[in-house]
């Protein structure tokens, strides 16, 4: 069975849009430990659009479980990953008008960049994972550049719109972990995955975590709306 780790960069995205300290994903991140998460990823992107480098550092002194911070393998965020010392990172490709992490990073024309990074990692003790498609020259060529994890991209698989291209799409991720495994890689995969999708790579035998927001925190917004409302009734009503 495979570890979850949540995702808290959402929590950080409303905070953001209000501009003041409210909510807190440090304390979200602290909820999620609670409720039993075994880890918990943030997303320190170089444009600062949710997560800042205050809540990585509150998040390191506060996380019981696991600290994985997801990057690109950008010089300034490389330097504030070596002073914080998340427990792993995971590599990813990052576009400023992105509006999440659209691809697996291609790690073979990233190749000098990414060995130079992972050697730096590794003199701190720090695990690096590299988010890939499913796809068997990027998990050679992660392998190569001396990753621990991978990360195997479930996008295309939760976007599928019909149940033929899930099928398809689902054995890519089956027989891509299968591989990676194999070949001495230990297999993570995240993104997309939501209460109808996750079972079935959950069930994978080679799989040890799986990263989890937008479903997680959308589904939270709406479960704990009603509580929320009454709560707030309550105080109206006196
Ligand atoms: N894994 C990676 C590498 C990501 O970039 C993201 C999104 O931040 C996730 C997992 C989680 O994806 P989702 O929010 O769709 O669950």
């Amino acid at each position: 069975m495979p570890h979850l780790a949540v995702n808290v960069d959402h929590i950080a995205t409303i905070r953001e849009a209000r501009g003041i300290a409210e909510p807190d994903p440090v304390l979200a991140a602290g909820i999620c430990e609670l409720a039993g998460a075994e880890g918990i990823v943030v997303h320190l992107r170089e444009d600062r659009r949710h997560i800042q480098d205050r809540d990585v550092r509150l998040l390191r002194r506060t996380v019981k479980t696991k600290l994985n911070l997801e990057m690109a393998a950008a010089k300034e965020i490389i330097e504030i990953a070596l002073d914080i010392g998340p427990d792993m990172i995971t590599l990813v490709p990052e576009k400023r008008k992105e509006l999440t992490t659209e691809g697996g990073l291609d790690v073979i024309a990233n190749e000098k960049k990414l060995k130079k990074t992972i050697a730096r990692m590794r003199k701190a003790r720090i695990p690096v994972s590299i988010f890939i498609d499913p796809d068997a020259e990027q998990i050679e060529a992660a392998r190569e550049v001396g990753a621990t994890f991978v990360e195997l991209h479930t996008g295309r698989y939760c976007d599928a719109t019909d149940e033929k291209q899930r099928d398809r799409e689902f054995r890519l991720i089956e027989q891509s972990a299968e591989l990676a495994f194999e070949s001495g890689l230990r297999v993570n995969a995240g993104h997309g995955l939501d209460y109808r999708t996750t079972a079935r790579v959950a069930a994978l035998p080679t799989i040890e975590e799986l990263s989890i927001g937008h479903a997680i925190i959308s589904r939270a917004v709406l479960v704990g709306l009603d509580r929320a409302v009454r709560e707030m009734l309550a105080l109206v009503r006196g």
